[in-house]
């Protein structure tokens, strides 16, 4: 049986340093399902039919990091259609042996519902915007404004909605340092393999 690891949250909550930091730790293959949706909004057309067309190159496409490329997915993510035609690739990422990590916003409710450890990783609103500030060398004022623009369309949609799985482990990240993070992290990983 494959170990899977499910780690969702808000835009900039450090979901994704930390399941990038797991997957060096553990060995597991990482997908950040963020870019699934980036590629799909950049892509243009009709997001459909550019779900369905996904291929794993687009993945590779320039300039999928932005807070543009960042709202455009949020945009399309909210098409039942374009989620349902990526469900199988995530499903089928997840269940690879040994084990695999997913992040994103409904990996633990609805891509992964069975995975061994789910993580829904947290931290205060102005944290998270001078964190993607620094990352991307923009104004803070202006990314606090676009991630709370972005949290609220993601949480409100009718579809896989941007919400902590009731079994889930919430990582609230607001006071920890990037290893303080990963070693929560790592050691609820370890606790959860100890046991199987
Ligand atoms: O994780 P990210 O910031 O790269 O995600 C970009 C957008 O994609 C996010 O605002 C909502 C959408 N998304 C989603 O709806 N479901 C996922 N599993 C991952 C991302």
């Amino acid at each position: 049986m494959p170990f899977t690891i499910a780690i969702d949250g808000p835009a900039a909550s450090g979901k994704g340093t930390i399941a990038r930091a797991l997957a060096q730790e553990f060995g597991f293959p990482h997908l950040d399902t963020g870019l699934l949706y980036r590629a799909v909004g950049a892509i243009g057309g009709d997001p459909t039919t550019a779900a369905r067309g996904l291929d794993p190159e687009d993945l590779l496409r320039p300039g999928l990091r932005s807070a543009e490329a960042g709202q455009a997915a949020s945009r399309v993510a909210a098409i039942p259609e374009v989620r349902a035609a990526l469900i199988d690739f995530q499903r089928r990422f997840s269940r690879q042996e040994p084990g695999a990590i997913l992040d994103g916003r409904d990996i633990g409710t609805v891509i992964c519902p069975g995975a061994e450890v789910k993580l829904y990783v947290i931290a205060a609103d102005e944290t998270r915007a001078a964190r993607r500030a620094a990352e991307l060398g923009a104004d803070p004022a202006v990314m606090l404004a676009e991630l709370r623009e972005r949290d609220a369309r993601d949480a409100a949609r009718d579809t896989a909605p941007l919400r902590a799985a009731p079994d889930a482990v919430i990582l609230d990240t607001t006071a920890m340092s990037i290893d303080e993070a990963v070693a929560a992290a790592a050691a609820l990983v370890r606790k959860r393999l100890e046991r199987l």
